[in-house]
C-alpha cells in the first residue's frame, strides 16, 4: 500500500461545482481549497470544500497545491462514444448509413488485435484525459479484445469508466459481425464477470442497435439486463430517418422503434440511449417512466444530418438526458465544443419550440447530470464532499480571445458562456484523476500553467 496515498491533499484554486444537487445551478467561489483523501476501499474522495482562509484552519497540515487563476470544476462526463472510431473522425458520407458501411464496420474489423485496440485505447483516453473527460459510457466493438483492452488501459489509470461488447449478429461484415448469436451473449456475460465492477470500471451491455441485431440476440441482451439490473444497457436509437424506416421493416409490430428495445425488456434504469432524435410523446413518456436515460449527440447529429434533438420535449416529459461526443460521428473530444452546439441547436425552431439553454443547464448536462442518467449521482459530476476526487482545472485566459471576453465578463452566466462557445482543449489545464495529476503522468505535449 502506497503511504503517501492515504494522506489527505488539499487543492486551492477557484471552485466551480454543484453546491446544491437538486439544482442545475452552478456555484462559484474564488480562492477555494477542497481536501481529498482516500478511503478504506482505496479510492479518493472529496472529503470538505469551502473558503480556503475557512477550510485551511480545519486542515492546517496537509500539503496543498496552489494554482491561483485557475478553476477547479468537476470532471466531465461523456454519456457516449465510441473509442474504436477515434480515427474514423472526420469521415464524411451521405448519412448514418452509408457512414457506418463505408467507415466505421471497416475500421472496426480492426479490433480484434489486442494490441492494436489496446493502443488505440491508450491514445483515447489521453485524448478524453487532456480535454476534461473523466468517466465515459464507451463503446468497444463486437470483439472480446476490444473489451479487455479498454478496461486493462482504464483500470491503470485508476479511472471511472465504462464499456461493453458491441452485440451485432446480422446485416454485419464478415469480421465484425457475431457469427454465433449463443456465443455473443455468453461472452458478453463473462466479460460482465470479469470487469463490472472491478475497482471503478463498469459493464454496459451494447447492442449495436436494432437493424444489426435479431430479435433473439436483443431478447438475450434484455434477460442479461434483467439478471444484472446494475449493469448498464448502451445502444442508439431513433437517429436518422432512413434508419428508423429500416427498423419499422425490420419490426413491422412495433409502435415504434424506442418500443423495439422495451418489448425485449431493455428499457429501465441504466439504460442510456445514443441520439433519440425522432421519437414521439409515447416514447418519452415511455423513458421517463422506466427511468431511462438518453444521450444527446449534437456534434455527431450535425455532422451526420441526422436533425435536432427536442430539449424541450424531454424536459416536458420528464426524460433524463445528457451530452455526448459520440465520436467518432461526433467531431469533437471537447465538452466545451460539444455543450456550444446543444446550445446552437436547441435554439433551432426546426417545426419544434426552439430554447435558449443557459450555460448552467449546458454544463449540468456534461456533468452532474450525466451523472444522475448514469445512476452514479453522488459519485461522479460534482465536487461534493463523497463525490469521488475527478476534476479538471480550467484556465479561463487560455487564448487571447478567451482572456479578453471572459475579463469582461459581468456576471457567472456571462463567464461560463465566453467558455462554452470559445472554449476547447486549450482551456483544460489540468485533469485530475483520483488525486493523480495527469500532468505528471500525461504526456510530453501536456500545457504548463
Ligand atoms: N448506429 C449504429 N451504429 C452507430 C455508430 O457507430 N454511430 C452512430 N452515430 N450511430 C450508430
Ligand atoms: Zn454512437
Amino acid at each position: 500500500m502506497n503511504i503517501e496515498r492515504k494522506k489527505k491533499r488539499g487543492w486551492r484554486a477557484n471552485l466551480l461545482w454543484f453546491a446544491d444537487a437538486a439544482k442545475k445551478e452552478l456555484s462559484y467561489l474564488q480562492d477555494g481549497l477542497l481536501i481529498t483523501a482516500e478511503g478504506a476501499d482505496g479510492v479518493v474522495r472529496i472529503e470538505a470544500l469551502g473558503a480556503y482562509q475557512e477550510v485551511r484552519q480545519k486542515y492546517c497540515d496537509v500539503s496543498v497545491t496552489h494554482w491561483p487563476d485557475r478553476c477547479i470544476a468537476p470532471g466531465f462526463i461523456d454519456l457516449h462514444v465510441h473509442y474504436s472510431q477515434t480515427d474514423v473522425i472526420a469521415s464524411p458520407a451521405q448519412g448514418l448509413l452509408p457512414w457506418l458501411e463505408q467507415y466505421t464496420f471497416p475500421h472496426e474489423k480492426r479490433f480484434s488485435e489486442i494490441d492494436y485496440a489496446s493502443s488505440v485505447a491508450r491514445y483515447f483516453l489521453d485524448e478524453l484525459q487532456r480535454n476534461g473527460v473523466t468517466t465515459a459510457l464507451c463503446f468497444a466493438t463486437s470483439h472480446v479484445e476490444s473489451v479487455d483492452a479498454l478496461m486493462q488501459e482504464a483500470q491503470a489509470r485508476r479511472l471511472r469508466m465504462i464499456t461493453g461488447k458491441v452485440l451485432q449478429d446480422r446485416f454485419s461484415p464478415d469480421g465484425l459481425r457475431d457469427v454465433d448469436t449463443a456465443q455473443s451473449l455468453q461472452q458478453t456475460q463473462s466479460l460482465i464477470e470479469k470487469w463490472h465492477k472491478k475497482d471503478r470500471l463498469g459493464y454496459a451491455i451494447t447492442p449495436r442497435f436494432a437493424p444489426t441485431s435479431s430479435e433473439r440476440q436483443l431478447r438475450g441482451c434484455g434477460e442479461l439486463a434483467q439478471q444484472y439490473p446494475d449493469v448498464w444497457v448502451q445502444s442508439h436509437a431513433a437517429e436518422n430517418k432512413d434508419e428508423i424506416r429500416w427498423v419499422k421493416e425490420l419490426y413491422p409490430k412495433a409502435r415504434s422503434y424506442i418500443d423495439v428495445y422495451d418489448q425485449v425488456g431493455l428499457l429501465r434504469q441504466r439504460a442510456i440511449y445514443a441520439h433519440c432524435v425522432h421519437i414521439d410523446g409515447e416514447d418519452r413518456d415511455r423513458l421517463a417512466d422506466v427511468g431511462a436515460s438518453i444521450a444527446c449527440s449534437p456534434t455527431s447529429n450535425l455532422f451526420l444530418g441526422s436533425g435536432f434533438f427536442d430539449f424541450a420535449g424531454a424536459d416536458e416529459a420528464g426524460v433524463k438526458y445528457g451530452l455526448a461526443s459520440d465520436v467518432g460521428g461526433g467531431t469533437s473530444f471537447s465538452p466545451f465544443v460539444t455543450m456550444h452546439a446543444a446550445y446552437t441547436v436547441a435554439l433551432q425552431d426546426a417545426g419544434r419550440r426552439s430554447h435558449s439553454l443557459s450555460p448552467h443547464d449546458l454544463w449540468w448536462m456534461h456533468t452532474a447530470g450525466a451523472a444522475q442518467c448514469l445512476g452514479l449521482e453522488g459519485i461522479v459530476g460534482n465536487l461534493l464532499p463523497g463525490c469521488e476526487a475527478d476534476f479538471v482545472v480550467i484556465n479561463p485566459s487560455a487564448t487571447e480571445l478567451l482572456k479578453r471576453r471572459t475579463t469582461q465578463a459581468e456576471s457567472l452566466e456571462e463567464w461560463l458562456f465566453a467558455m462554452i462557445v470559445l472554449g476547447d482543449d486549450r482551456l483544460i489545464s489540468r485533469t485530475v484523476i483520483q488525486g493523480d495529476d495527469y500532468a505528471k503522468v500525461g504526456q510530453a505535449y501536456w500545457p504548463e500553467i
